[in-house]
Parts: structure tokens; C-alpha cells; sequence
């Protein structure tokens, strides 16, 4: 838990709510959080789900791990500490796009299972949905893949602390969702995850636009 540093600080509530902001969106906000080894699929799945997320006329966004540590958290590594501090941001950048109204997709490594966890307590109480989707993968075979070279980096010992060879990963003991991406296709995968948002209502299974305007507002 990071302490509160500023004081004499207080929330300040606007005039429209999150379902009045709902409303526009004709959605609910929700945080799906891919976690994973390096290669293990996540990003992957992410623009894939995105795209059919897109063209059931939702509007989810992608926090990807190699996108965000280019921009706000540049300033961070891979030591425990510096993971840690990144995951917490990210949990609470996801929130605010919940809140928003958008379905976050957020693919990040995300490693320690106490840091997993305070991102879903932090939905947990600002009654938003959190997803936790294992991208679950044999180390062999993500470093196999190595899309990016780095599992060998990190085996020249060129890389240091790099997840899975010197660094842990701790998976999920109970995760909303356990994708299998050494044994499903990335069509299974997307539909585990929408049939998933249907049947616990994040998203409703209508197929609509604004031009047919058949929907009821939220869902
Ligand atoms: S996390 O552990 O803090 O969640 P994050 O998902 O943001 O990691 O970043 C992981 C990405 O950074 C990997 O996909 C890889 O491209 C790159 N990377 C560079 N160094 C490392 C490292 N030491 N361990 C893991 N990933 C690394």
C-alpha cells in the first residue's frame, strides 16, 4: 500500500456520475487484466479482443506494457520495487478509464500476485469489474517464440532480472479466466473472454449501432 503523501488534499465530486457517463457510452467500464510471461501471448490477445470488442460497438482501450514504459512510467526498471510501483500506476490509470466508461486492456507482466491483488482491491471498491485472464504459457515455449529476442539476451546474461530465467512470476491461483495459448487458437481465446463478458453482464451480446438504436442504454 503507498502512503498518502499530500496532505490537506480532498476529493472533489462533479456533477455527472459514471452512469450518466455510461449512458453516452451505451457500456459499463471494466478492467481486463492479461497477466503472463514475456512472449506468453498477452499483447496479442489484447489487439485481438480489441479489434472484436470494436466491432460489437464497444469501446475498450489497450494499456500495454511496452507502450506505457515508453510514456508515463519511462522512468522505471525491473527491479521488484520500480514492477511494483509500475503495476500500481497502471491499476490506477485502468480505474479511471473504468470509471470513464471504457473497458481497459491492460497486458503487462505483472508478476507478483500482492500487486495483482491491490489492483483488484482497488476495482473491488470503486465497485468496478476486474478480469484477471492467466496468459498461461510453458516458459520453453514463450522462449521459444521470443518475438523479441530478449529471452536470449537474458540467457547471454545481456538482459538482467528478466522474468522467468532470473526473475519470478508468481501465476494466478484463481483467475477469472485461464487462457491456455500453447493449446487454444487466438480465435478460442478471444471468444473464452467475450463469452465470459456476456455471461457475468460486462457486455451485453447485442451486436448494435447507434444508427439502429434498438439497445437500452447501459450494458
Ligand atoms: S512488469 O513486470 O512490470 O509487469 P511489463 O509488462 O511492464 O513488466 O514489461 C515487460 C516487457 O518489458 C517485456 O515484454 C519485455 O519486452 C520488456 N523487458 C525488458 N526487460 C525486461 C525484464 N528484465 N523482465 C521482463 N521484461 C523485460
Amino acid at each position: 500500500m503507498v502512503k498518502q503523501v499530500a496532505t490537506n488534499v480532498v476529493w472533489h465530486e462533479g456533477e455527472i456520475s459514471r452512469v450518466d457517463r455510461y449512458e453516452i457510452l451505451r457500456q459499463k467500464g471494466a478492467t481486463i487484466w492479461f497477466t503472463g510471461l514475456s512472449g506468453s501471448g498477452k499483447s496479442t490477445i489484447a489487439v485481438a479482443l480489441e479489434t472484436a470488442l470494436h466491432a460489437m460497438g464497444k469501446l475498450s482501450y489497450r494499456l500495454d506494457g511496452d507502450n506505457v514504459r515508453l510514456g508515463i512510467n519511462k522512468n522505471l526498471g525491473f527491479s521488484e520495487t520500480d514492477r511494483k510501483e509500475n503495476i500500481r500506476r497502471i491499476g490506477e490509470i485502468a480505474k479511471l478509464f473504468g470509471d470513464g466508461g471504457t473497458i481497459a486492456l491492460s497486458s503487462f507482466i505483472s508478476p507478483y500476485k500482492v500487486d495483482r491483488e491491490e489492483v483488484r482491491k482497488l476495482h473491488e471498491a470503486a465497485d468496478l469489474p476486474f478480469v484477471e485472464v492467466h496468459v498461461d504459457c510453458a516458459l520453453s515455449i514463450a522462449e521459444n517464440r521470443d518475438p523479441k529476442g530478449l529471452y536470449k539476451k537474458a540467457r547471454a546474461g545481456k538482459i538482467k532480472n528478466f522474468t522467468g530465467i532470473d526473475d519470478p512470476y508468481e501465476a494466478p491461483d484463481n483467475p477469472e479466466i485461464h487462457l491456455r495459448t500453447d493449446k487454444m487458437t487466438l480465435q478460442q481465446e478471444v471468444d473464452a473472454i467475450i463469452n465470459y463478458l456476456i455471461s457475468h453482464e460486462i457486455i451485453r451480446k447485442e451486436y448494435f449501432t447507434r444508427a439502429s438504436d434498438s439497445v437500452a442504454a447501459t450494458g
